[in-house]
Formats: structure tokens, C-alpha cells, sequence
């Protein structure tokens, strides 16, 4: 993706976008209501939530990403069509706790996350222990996370590391495409992109539950 310096300019007078914080976002002034919050963490392209938000009036939706090229589609497209209930973070999940309270998101999509494949780079998998432990500060109690991927050895890593650090799991499927959850799944771009070279897609859903 091409370096564009001027997207910094455009995102910290963007309302739709957060972009620096001194303070704690104050969700309900951002969307003007209490409605439950649905994170998808590494959102690129955003096809998924931005069909999610024009689908669902009362969800809000909040894509997050580290790479503000990224975001530059995303967030033209929810102005243009005035979605009202769907906004971004341009930054680190590894901050999440700059943007949410405790017990403030209902659930958490994580989308084709980078595998990091490398053993010593196992830190930066969004489903790390660490990463889960951020998760459950921000989540309600009965929050949930919902992950695809098309990487076996993610969704393993991913598998054990929500089951062994407090959530439980529930309708996992190893080939999403030939599975009941093939009819409501709405695909994210890379979802796309695998399948059209013949991938299967894994999913699993982890609900977080403190006893
Ligand atoms: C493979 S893409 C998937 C994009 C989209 N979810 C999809 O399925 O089409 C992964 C995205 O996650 C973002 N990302 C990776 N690590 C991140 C992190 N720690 N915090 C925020 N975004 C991250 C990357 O910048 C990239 O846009």
C-alpha cells in the first residue's frame, strides 16, 4: 500500500475518524447514543462492518487499524453514505485501552488477522494471551469474539489460547463455506480473495465468561 502522508491531516479533522486521544473517547457523545459497540480490530477495506452497519441501525460499529492507507476507503465510503452508526480508530490494538473503557464493547471481530507465522514473533497475534487479556478488560461480561481466518496454524494458536484464557468456545466450523454458517456470513475482502484461490475459511466464536 502507498505511503499517503496527507491521510494524517485528513484523519485528525475527520469526524469519523479518532485519531489522537488525550482523553478517553466518550462513545455516546461520538454516536450520540448508548447502543452496544462492535470492534473490528484490523478492519482494512471495512467491507464487512461497513454491510453490518447499513444492515444493523442499532449496533455501532468501529473498525480499527494501524495502517492509515487503510482506512482511506473506509471512511469516504461511511460519509458518502452517511452512516450514522459506524466510525474508526486509526491505531494499535496494542492501545486499546487509550480508546475504551472497562466493559464497554459487546463483541470483537477479528477478521484474517496476520498469522505471524514465526515463532518469535508469536507477541503480535491478535489472539496472544496478552492481546486476550486487553480484550476482556474492554468486553461486557458475555462479550464475544468472533474470528476467521484462512491460516490452520492461527486458528489452532487461536483455539487453545481463548479456551485456555477465560473464554468459552462455541460454533466453531473448519470449512465456513460448507458449514450452516455459510448462509448469514458476510465476507470481508480477504475472505474474498482466499476464497476465490480455493481456501477453506476457519471460524470459531469465544464468549467471555468471568466464572
Ligand atoms: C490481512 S488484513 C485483513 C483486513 C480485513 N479484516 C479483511 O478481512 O479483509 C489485516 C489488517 O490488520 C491490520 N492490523 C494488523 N495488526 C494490527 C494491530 N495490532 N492493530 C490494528 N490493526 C492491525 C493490518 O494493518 C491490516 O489492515
Amino acid at each position: 500500500m502507498r505511503n499517503k502522508p496527507h491521510l494524517e491531516e485528513k484523519f485528525k479533522k475527520h469526524p469519523l475518524v479518532i485519531y489522537k486521544l488525550e482523553d478517553k473517547v466518550n462513545w455516546v457523545n461520538f454516536f450520540g447514543n448508548n447502543h452496544p459497540i462492535h470492534l473490528e480490530i484490523g478492519t482494512g477495506r471495512s467491507d464487512f462492518i461497513l454491510k453490518l452497519a447499513r444492515e444493523n441501525h442499532d449496533i455501532n460499529f468501529i473498525g480499527m487499524d494501524k495502517v492509515k492507507e487503510a482506512l482511506n476507503y473506509p471512511v469516504s465510503k461511511a460519509k458518502e453514505e452517511g452512516l450514522p452508526n459506524i466510525g474508526f480508530i486509526y491505531g494499535d490494538a496494542r492501545n486499546l485501552r487509550e480508546y475504551f473503557d472497562d466493559d464497554r464493547v459487546s463483541r470483537i471481530y477479528l477478521n484474517f488477522s496476520d498469522p505471524w507465522t514465526k515463532r518469535k514473533h508469536i507477541k503480535r497475534r491478535l489472539t496472544h494471551k496478552d492481546f486476550l487479556e486487553l480484550y476482556k478488560k474492554i468486553l461486557i461480561e458475555g462479550g464475544e469474539i468472533h474470528l476467521k481466518t484462512d491460516d490452520y496454524n492461527f486458528f489452532k494458536f487461536s483455539l487453545e489460547s481463548l479456551s485456555q484464557n477465560g473464554f468459552l468456545l462455541r460454533n466453531i466450523t473448519f470449512d465456513l463455506h460448507h458449514s450452516k454458517f455459510a448462509e448469514d456470513n458476510i465476507m470481508t475482502g480477504y475472505e474474498k480473495r482466499w476464497l476465490s484461490e480455493g481456501k477453506g475459511i476457519f471460524r470459531l466464536e469465544g464468549v467471555f465468561k468471568t466464572e
